[in-house]
């Protein structure tokens, strides 16, 4: 009988988060996208969090102002803020936005040597202090910066992810929503490829209620969609007039980390290590994954026509070149 309660007992522990104690999450970088990221996954209580930054007072502050936030929203997080990185030690979930963001005229490519070196200290930080961690890299240039990371910290492949496809398809998602008339909890967009004017819309696997989008909207309109999508950056970049965007930046890399500390198996568009799926080795570029608690758990292989892969694989080259020829990978 007691062995019964007890195997009950188990099997209820490891099919929830009850027994897990509570889980950490660090954010490294408590600029925009950092900081707006640490606010999401507080109001989503997802456990305690660490902000990290090379400026202490500034994470400290910002960790202090949310922490007093905590009555107001009803969160119940701890959340901190270091420039130590004995702090984020046994995170279980690593956020890095560490880096330069674009301003007017740069393209996200332009940012590659600084934030390169930047992401080589965080690494080194990470690997020795929250060795088993899943990474979610939002840093820019993002697939480059993505690569760079697992190179650095020598993580299993699947345990470092790129957020963009979460953000380029939630962009998709708005254009869509307004052209159709229709709410934004109804579209389904799916954008693949590189973070960059190379990414690759997909119209043909983004709906409404089921629906493709090539049934509801014409030519016309859809291609002035996936070229809205693929500038959004840019756009906001040039209104801002200094700096990038980061409300929906921080908040899809919140659900990104959300998905692996709840194990939500979330199909969503990302940059994954790519082995051989879709002709591609040895990159990591935007690609439908299953996400959750042991990170990248499976790259779905969409049935993509001549115009779609060769973009895709046009993206890929892109990338390929400049991991070559500026990073010497
Ligand atoms: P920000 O300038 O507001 O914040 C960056 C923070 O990183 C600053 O607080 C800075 O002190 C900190 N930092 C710099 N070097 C550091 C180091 N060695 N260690 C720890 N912290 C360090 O910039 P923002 O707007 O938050 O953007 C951050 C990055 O995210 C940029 O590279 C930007 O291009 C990228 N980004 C990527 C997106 C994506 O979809 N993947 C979307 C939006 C931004
Ligand atoms: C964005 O897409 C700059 O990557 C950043 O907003």
């Amino acid at each position: 009988m007691v062995k019964i309660i007890s195997l009950v007992i188990l099997a209820i522990l490891s099919d929830s988060n009850m027994g897990r104690g509570r889980r950490k999450i660090a954010v490294i970088g408590a600029g925009n996208v950092g900081a707006t990221c640490a606010f999401v996954l507080a109001q989503k209580k997802l456990g305690d969090i660490v902000m990290l930054d090379i400026y202490e007072g500034f994470a400290k502050g910002k960790a202090l102002d949310m922490s007093q936030d905590g009555q107001v929203l009803n969160f119940d997080g701890n959340i901190t803020g270091t420039s130590n990185y004995e702090d984020i030690s046994d995170s279980d979930v690593v956020v890095v936005t560490s880096g330069f963001p674009r301003q007017p005229g740069m393209s996200r490519e332009d940012l590659i040597e600084k934030n390169a070196e930047i992401i080589k200290q965080v690494g080194e930080g990470v690997k020795k202090f929250a060795p088993n961690s899943v990474v979610i890299m939002v840093t820019n240039p993002l697939d480059l910066m993505t690569y760079h990371m697992w190179k650095v910290t020598g993580f299993p492949k699947e345990r470092i992810i790129g957020q963009a496809g979460v953000l380029d398809s939630a962009r998709m998602t708005h254009f869509v929503a307004k052209e159709v008339g229709c709410n934004e909890e109804d579209v389904h967009a799916m954008v693949l490829g590189g973070h960059g004017d190379t990414m690759v819309p997909l119209p043909r696997y983004t709906t409404c209620g089921g629906i493709p989008i090539t049934q509801l909207l014409d030519k016309e309109k859809i291609n002035q969609i996936i070229e809205r999508t693929a500038g959004g950056g840019g756009e906001i970049v040039k209104l801002l007039e200094r700096g990038s965007a980061f409300y929906a930046p921080g908040s899809a890399a919140a659900i990104m980390a959300e998905a692996v500390l709840n194990d939500r198996k979330r199909l969503l568009p990302a940059s994954a290590y790519l082995d051989g799926e879709y002709g591609l080795e040895n990159i990591y570029i935007g690609v439908p994954i299953i996400l959750g608690s042991r990170g990248v758990e499976k790259v779905i292989e969409l049935e993509l026509n001549t115009e779609e892969i060769t973009s895709l694989r046009g993206s890929a080259e892109f990338y390929k070149d400049q991991l070559k020829n500026i990073l010497g990978y």
